[in-house]
């Protein structure tokens, strides 16, 4: 959605979250149901943000970067791929038995220019075949590198317009129709155990759904082996409807793909305004509870065809909605308030957790 995406967690927080070892944990509820993951900045798998880091051991079992293994950060010159922060993510990811996805390889944001020009210097656009290249490269390289570590990847990210038509990127205008099935053939060839997904949001709205069933179906008609469809989930208090959420599953369910949940998060500003400096009202506390219940209500009656639910953040002090789509607001869209402590929606998403038997979380 927005280029804007990790938010300086790094700084020293006031005191340590009431998340002693009796906390029931999100990834022990929903065991058996769906994984339960987090994306995670820098500062969380780096030693910078501890309190964060220890949320996200005892909340999940899957992890997302934010931001590290986009273009931009791994590739950011032609020749010169830096793996730095990406390799201590998926060392983070391992230390701790998470489930490790990689986001992501094929976007319009956070891809630098040179990737679409000549070497002319002169701004011209790429030819095809070397946008292919650097393609192939770009993928082989990055997905390479974690073969077998990285369990499944975003290979093309927000690809469709509201109305459904392919967006004209310049991966549209330059490579043709097909450039998302060719990042596919790249990724798997790569690496062929690796979960292949296709990542978007507001696939809830029909006409961007409709545009979404085409594409996998487009690629399942050509043989690429798309294993899901991520649903970001950059909700609103009311929007989507859970009939909407509950068509949509089911939409990509009847296609035998599956679908994961991949940046969940629910935006509880008035659009421009900024009303919450001091707090969020209890009755809007509330309320966030109430919507994060219902979501999870829809997650679950789709267990089998859900199988993770990754929020896009751990503390709301983190989350990208802090700065999108205005800069410097207070938001509160995740289960963590700002010192990492958990909100009422917390204890309500565990409240949706299904009954079993000899639990002891
Ligand atoms: C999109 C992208 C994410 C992230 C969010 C907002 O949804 O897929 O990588 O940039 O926007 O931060």
């Amino acid at each position: 959605m927005a280029l804007l995406g990790a938010v300086a967690a790094g700084c020293a927080r006031p005191q340590p979250p009431e998340l002693g070892s009796t906390q029931r944990s999100l990834r022990t509820i929903f065991e058996g149901a769906f994984l339960v993951g987090a994306a995670l900045n820098a500062a969380q798998f780096s030693g910078l943000d501890p309190i964060g880091a220890a949320i996200v051991q005892a909340q999940f079992n899957s992890i997302t970067p934010e931001n590290v293994l986009k273009w931009g950060s791994v590739h950011p010159r032609p020749g010169t791929y830096d793996f730095a922060a990406a390799d201590r993510y998926v060392a983070f990811g391992e230390q701790n038995r998470m489930f490790i996805v990689g986001h992501n390889l094929v976007w319009h944001n956070q891809t630098p220019r040179w990737v679409f020009e000549d070497s002319s210097g002169g701004g011209h656009p790429v030819s095809r075949d070397t946008l292919l290249a650097r393609l192939r490269d770009h993928i082989h390289t990055v997905v390479g590198r974690y073969r077998g570590r990285i369990k499944g990847w975003d290979v093309v990210n927000e690809a469709l317009n509201d109305d459904g038509t392919l967006r004209r990127t310049p991966w549209l205008t330059t490579l043709g129709e097909d450039y998302v099935a060719t990042a596919f053939r790249f990724a798997h060839e790569a690496d062929p155990d690796a979960e292949l997904y296709y990542n978007d949001y507001s696939l809830e709205n029909a006409p961007k759904r409709r545009g979404a069933v085409e594409l996998v179906q487009r690629l399942q008609n050509e043989g690429i082996p798309i294993a899901a469809v991520g649903l970001q989930n950059h909700d609103r208090l009311d929007w989507p409807s859970p009939a909407q959420e509950d068509s949509t599953i089911d939409g990509f369910a009847a296609l035998g793909v599956r679908v994961m949940i991949t940046e969940l998060d629910v935006d509880v500003l008035p659009r421009g305004a900024d009303p919450f400096v001091d707090g969020l009202p209890d009755s809007l506390q509330q309320a966030l509870a109430r919507r994060y219940a219902e979501l999870f209500g829809s997650y679950l009656r789709h267990r089998g065809t859900v199988t993770r639910v990754t929020f896009w953040g751990v503390t709301d002090r983190d989350s990208w909605l802090n700065n999108w789509p205005v800069r410097g607001r207070t938001n509160y869209p995740l289960l963590f308030d700002r010192d990492g402590r958990p909100k009422p929606a917390f204890a309500a998403v565990i409240g949706t957790a299904p009954a079993k038997q000899g639990r002891h979380d």
